[in-house]
């Protein structure tokens, strides 16, 4: 499942001790496993090989330049949600072909920047959306390739922030909208529709809202193959969960599974846009423990990571194990594990049962690898941690740790 693992208490990353990373480029520091990064991410281009498929990782879960170019040296596409990300992607050397665009808010420099890229496709979520696209393809001289975002209106039994495919998320068109949305795509001459796109959501443990979706968009697919839309690509989205403390989610192959039969005679190229699934289990979070400190009714280990570092417990309540680096075995105390700054929401863990640390002592939060960094902050004015990837004995920095001056970098004092 994931390649840190103790040896004789010594907690490795494949085959380098963690302890050895936090010496050589201090904490809090991430730590990512190619191993892990390209097992996950061969099961499920494994588990799809019996049709025409691909897979484009979802940038915004973790889009460090290094973990980008070991996806697309596997062949991976990107799902991208902004200019930015596409400039990642490409500054990684990706093939902009393999490249899918969604979200609800593409301005005309994105959508230009995009076209002038010639990325595989667009996923509108709105009418206006698909004029502006329109607009933008005809100035150019360049036709568009779309998918309109369908919401299929299914509960994906996740968390309320994490949930995309239900009516009253922001995301996409209800049924019968998309089949205007492709009508009207139909009489636009600046693009043409060759795919259909759902994302129902993220962290996803059951196979079941995958099918309920499926289920409902392939009479959709039908029908629009009727009215003559050129459809070529079904994008079924991301979102497929992993394991942070004892759920089971489905196996890579178990998706497979549930959904090829669905939607394998449709005669469409699947495509898939994981992020967690690829990143998520293959990065953790080095923090160094500053003190310990007793109140009348709580134990609390501070740490020198913070919210602004790995927000997901903060915003969502997530569990994320923590695990020390070296477990001395003495004893385990239950504590808050909390971080420097200025909000009680600042934490990693409440009431956690850890095994009893001392400051200086180095701990892991772990499955941190997906919307760890790629949701970092300078809140605090804390500059951004650095980022190492392991590969078999070796490691290496993939992004130096910030420095005061990065903090400031374009502003002014000002004379007005
Ligand atoms: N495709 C689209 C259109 C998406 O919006 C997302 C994620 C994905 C694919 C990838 O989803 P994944 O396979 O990683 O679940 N910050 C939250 C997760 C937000 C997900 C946003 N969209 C978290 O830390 O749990």
């Amino acid at each position: 499942m994931h390649d840190f693992h103790y040896k004789d208490d010594i907690l490795f990353c494949e085959d380098v001790p963690l302890g050895k990373m936090a010496q050589a480029v201090g904490t809090p520091l991430y730590v990512y496993s190619s191993k892990t990064l390209t097992d996950h991410f061969q099961k499920l281009d494994r588990a799809f090989s019996s049709v025409e498929h691909l897979i484009c990782y979802s940038v915004k879960s973790n889009s460090n330049l290094a973990v980008l170019s070991l996806l697309k040296n596997l062949g991976s596409g990107f799902d991208i949600v902004s200019g930015g990300e596409l400039f990642r992607a490409l500054k990684a050397g990706a093939d902009p072909r393999k490249i899918v665009f969604a979200g609800v808010g593409k301005t005309a420099d994105e959508i230009e920047f995009a076209l002038k890229e010639n990325i595989l496709f667009f996923t509108v979520e709105s009418f206006p959306e698909l004029e502006e696209i329109d607009a933008v393809a005809r100035r150019l001289g360049k036709t568009a390739q779309i998918a309109i975002r369908v919401n299929p209106d299914v509960d994906p039994k996740t968390h309320q922030y994490t949930s995309t495919g239900k009516a009253e998320n922001k995301f996409g068109l209800d049924m019968e909208a998309s089949v205007e949305a492709y009508r009207k795509a139909l009489t636009l001459k600046g693009m043409r529709a060759t795919a259909l796109h759902m994302h129902i959501g993220s962290q996803i443990v059951d196979t079941e809202p995958y099918q309920e979706a499926v289920k409902k968009i392939i009479p959709l697919i039908q029908r629009l193959k009727k009215v003559g839309v050129p459809l070529e690509t079904l994008d079924i989205g991301g979102g497929l969960g992993i394991v942070y403390k004892e759920e089971t989610p489905s196996t890579a192959e178990a998706f497979a599974r549930a959904v090829l039969p669905l939607i394998r005679d449709l005669g469409l190229k699947i495509l898939i846009e994981p992020g967690r699934f690829v990143a998520g289990n293959a990065g953790v979070l080095l923090t160094k423990v500053l003190y310990l400190k007793t109140s009348p009714v709580k134990n609390f280990v501070i740490v020198d990571a913070g919210m602004n570092d790995l927000i997901r417990p903060s915003l969502y309540g997530a569990y994320h194990g923590i695990l020390p680096v070296v477990n001395h075995r003495i004893g385990k105390v239950v504590s808050d594990v909390v971080g420097p700054i200025c909000e009680s929401g600042d934490f990693f863990a409440k009431d956690r049962s850890l095994p009893s640390v001392e400051p200086g002592d180095i701990l892991a939060i772990m499955s941190a690898g997906a919307y760890g960094f790629s949701m970092a902050s300078h809140y605090n004015s804390r500059p951004r941690v650095a980022e190492v990837m392991v590969r078999g004995n070796q490691f290496q920095v993939i992004r130096e740790r910030e420095k005061l001056e990065d903090l400031i970098r374009g502003e002014k004092v000002g004379e007005v």
